[in-house]
């Protein structure tokens, strides 16, 4: 086992090889900024903390790094990564057009939980986009991970930090929990203060159109810009909540009116995520008592998490 800190004396180059496949190593979690530009300058992942959840984060244009992405999410090729960048002035480096539409919405909501579909510039390796001539953009809202992305030279691909499918980590240890024997370092950033994934929006024959709900409300961003539109589904591939099944446990999860699901399944170790009640149930987790849809979403996939390693049936 080889922890960063035991071989620090020899040189970064000399080190890293230590990480690469098939060497047993113990991840670090840990604050140490230069650690994590140490690494991904080196071609190595790094998970990083943001608003919404942890990213797993690679130089976006070293084609090799961002494989390591993939590999490790166990992530299909077909899926695109997000491209995470220090200021608007970065764009320009991954987007060869910004629509005025988009940069009204950069300005009003970044650094914050919406991310951008814009033309991609050849630059940006197809793995991170899966081949697409768009690319997914955005500046996180999270000070360590703004620390990180301006000591860097490159923006950073980095898709949420958990196996494919399953629920996304909203904490250092959720990622550890999941990933640790794949990845070297893991920057702890405190836990996730969204809690769910950035708002994904497109720009579709000059109309702006939702690929994915989350952080930023659909209301505030239509508040801004207009009602948006529909998105052709042509899309390839469908943005994540279109795909049968996503951020899944590996409990069955029922969605529904609670009195009526708790009577159908009485004779069972029922775990209950509840809104802003709280019922009578072999568990009961309310995720805001004060019935605040920020607190919920930032409780939500923690409880889901929990309860998914619980005896719930
Ligand atoms: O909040 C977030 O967005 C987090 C943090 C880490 O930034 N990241 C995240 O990444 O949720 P991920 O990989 O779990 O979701 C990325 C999704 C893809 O599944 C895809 O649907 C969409 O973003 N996406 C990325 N690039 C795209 C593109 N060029 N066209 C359409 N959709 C794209
Ligand atoms: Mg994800």
């Amino acid at each position: 086992m080889l922890l960063v800190d035991e071989v620090e004396s020899h040189s970064v180059a000399s080190k890293l090889q230590l990480f690469d496949p098939g060497v047993d190593l113990r991840t670090m979690i840990g604050v140490d900024v230069r650690k994590a530009k140490q690494l991904l300058e080196h071609g190595f992942l790094v998970a990083i903390p943001t608003e919404t959840v942890y990213g797993l984060a690679a130089n976006a244009f070293d084609e090799a790094a961002v494989l390591k992405i993939f590999q490790a999410k166990n992530r299909p090729s077909f899926d695109p990564l997000i491209v995470h960048v220090r200021d608007r002035e970065q764009v320009d480096e991954v987007a060869s057009f910004v629509p005025p539409e988009a940069e009204v919405l950069m300005s009003k909501f970044w650094p914050g939980p919406l991310t951008l579909v814009l033309p991609k510039k050849s630059q940006v390796p197809d793995i991170v986009t899966s081949g697409l001539n768009t690319v997914g953009v955005r500046m996180p809202a999270h000070p360590l991970a703004l620390e990180l992305l301006r000591s860097l030279e490159f923006p950073l691909a980095a898709p949420s930090a958990n196996p494919f499918g399953y629920v996304s980590p909203t904490t250092a240890q959720h990622v550890a929990d999941q990933l640790g024997d794949k990845i070297p370092y893991i920057l702890d950033g405190g836990p996730c203060a969204v809690g769910v994934e950035s708002t994904i929006i497109g720009f579709e024959e000059g109309q702006c159109v939702l690929y994915r709900a989350g952080g930023v409300p659909v209301e505030s961003i239509e508040g801004v810009i207009g009602e948006l539109g529909i998105a052709q589904r042509k899309m390839v591939p469908v943005a994540p909540g279109m795909i049968e099944s996503h951020y899944a446990p590996r409990k069955l999860l029922i969605v529904g009116d609670l009195v009526a699901l708790l009577r159908e399944h009485a004779n069972k170790r029922c775990a209950v995520i509840a809104f802003n009640k709280t019922y009578d149930a072999w568990k009961c987790e309310t995720l805001s008592l004060a019935g605040d849809l920020n607190e919920a979403a930032r409780n939500l996939f923690a409880v889901m998490r929990a309860f998914d390693v619980s005896d719930a049936e």
